[in-house]
């Protein structure tokens, strides 16, 4: 008789076995994972745990906020937030290829998490929001031809040279196991049913180079869809959805005005696990309304578009 309240008090026993007196650092990615991974490890160890929140200015509307409000506020966990989107887009001045975009943004998260963690003095250990089928991926990976089709970013991505011993104690679950665990941790949902989302952040759907106000323009956008997905019943029904803004100008008309702006593309897909996805179908008067939206509210946007394409062929994210 296996219950998610069992296996927490189970999880936390273990935590407290390994770690002992010792001290624990957290990156947090406003990502599911890694905040059921700190709420787990803070109930099992409290102030020992000190998480690390690298804002690289590429996260959704009101994410960043969500994470400092959940974590330190509500939560009172030890959290550094570091603001570092200057750096990040910095670096991806001139950067237009996927693969190049994914390495600059992978190395800069390192780099801006070592220099918290040595800043904090240290610790013992290093905690992951690592999944079973992480570990499955990772293994399957070694064995046999495979082609990497991207090279993924995210916060479990830290290098060997942190020599730190590894806290996982999500290991052996699946994603809706994790959901379940957050939920008896008293995580608000918000967080427990949000969308999966890329370690990369909107660099990898903004195609071509990102700037800040690219970066903005997006988040209004996905905004909206969001907003809408949500009023509509819609959003647990859908595995992933989200905006991207094209690279290309259109010609469109608003009032008497020609206009030449952004155009952009909807994303919205169903799935179990990521590995394949299809399209969810939604309906045209729920389209349209959305496309109304976005051309009405953002400026700078003058065209819709929506992706039908499912995963294989195409991927989930556009770069
Ligand atoms: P693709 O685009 O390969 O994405 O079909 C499959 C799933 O993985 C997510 N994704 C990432 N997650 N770091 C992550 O943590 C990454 O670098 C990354 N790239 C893609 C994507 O959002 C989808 O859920």
């Amino acid at each position: 008789d296996w219950t998610m309240g069992a296996f927490r008090a189970e999880a936390i026993a273990r935590i407290r076995d390994q770690v002992g007196e010792g001290r624990v650092v957290c990156g947090l990615s406003g990502g599911v994972d890694s905040a059921v991974a700190a709420a787990l490890i803070h109930q099992a160890i409290g102030e020992r745990l000190t998480c690390i929140f690298v804002d690289h200015g590429l996260m959704r509307a009101g994410e960043a906020e969500e994470v400092v409000a959940t974590f330190r506020d509500r939560f009172n966990i030890r959290l550094v937030h570091r603001d570092a989107s200057d750096l990040f887009l910095g670096a991806l001045r001139g950067v237009t290829d996927p693969e190049e975009k994914r390495k600059t943004v992978g190395r800069l998260f390192v780099e801006v998490f070592e220099e918290e963690q040595r800043r904090l003095g240290g610790a013992d250990f290093l905690a992951q929001g690592t999944l079973y089928p992480d570990v499955i991926e990772s293994v399957s990976a070694t064995g046999g031809p495979s082609v990497t089709i991207k090279s993924h970013h995210n916060v479990g991505g830290l290098p060997e040279r942190m020599r730190m011993r590894l806290v996982e104690p999500l290991r052996e679950l699946f994603k809706d196991e994790v959901r379940a665990l957050g939920r008896e941790l008293g995580l608000p949902e918000g967080i427990v049913g949000r969308h999966p989302f890329p370690g990369p952040g909107l660099a990898i759907r903004i195609p071509g180079e990102v700037t800040r106000e690219k970066a903005d323009l997006l988040r209004k956008v996905d905004a909206i869809f969001l907003e809408e997905i949500r009023a509509a019943g819609l959003y647990d029904a859908i595995w992933q959805a989200f905006a991207v803004l094209l690279p290309v100008r259109t010609v469109g008309v608003m009032g008497d005005q020609r206009t030449y702006d952004h155009a952009c593309a909807l994303r919205a897909v169903t799935s179990t696990d990521g590995m394949t996805a299809d399209v969810y179908p939604f309906d045209m008067g729920f389209l349209t309304r959305v496309a109304n939206r976005i051309v009405n509210e953002v400026r700078g946007v003058n065209r819709v578009t929506y992706d039908i394409t499912s995963k294989p062929p195409g991927t989930i994210e556009w770069e």
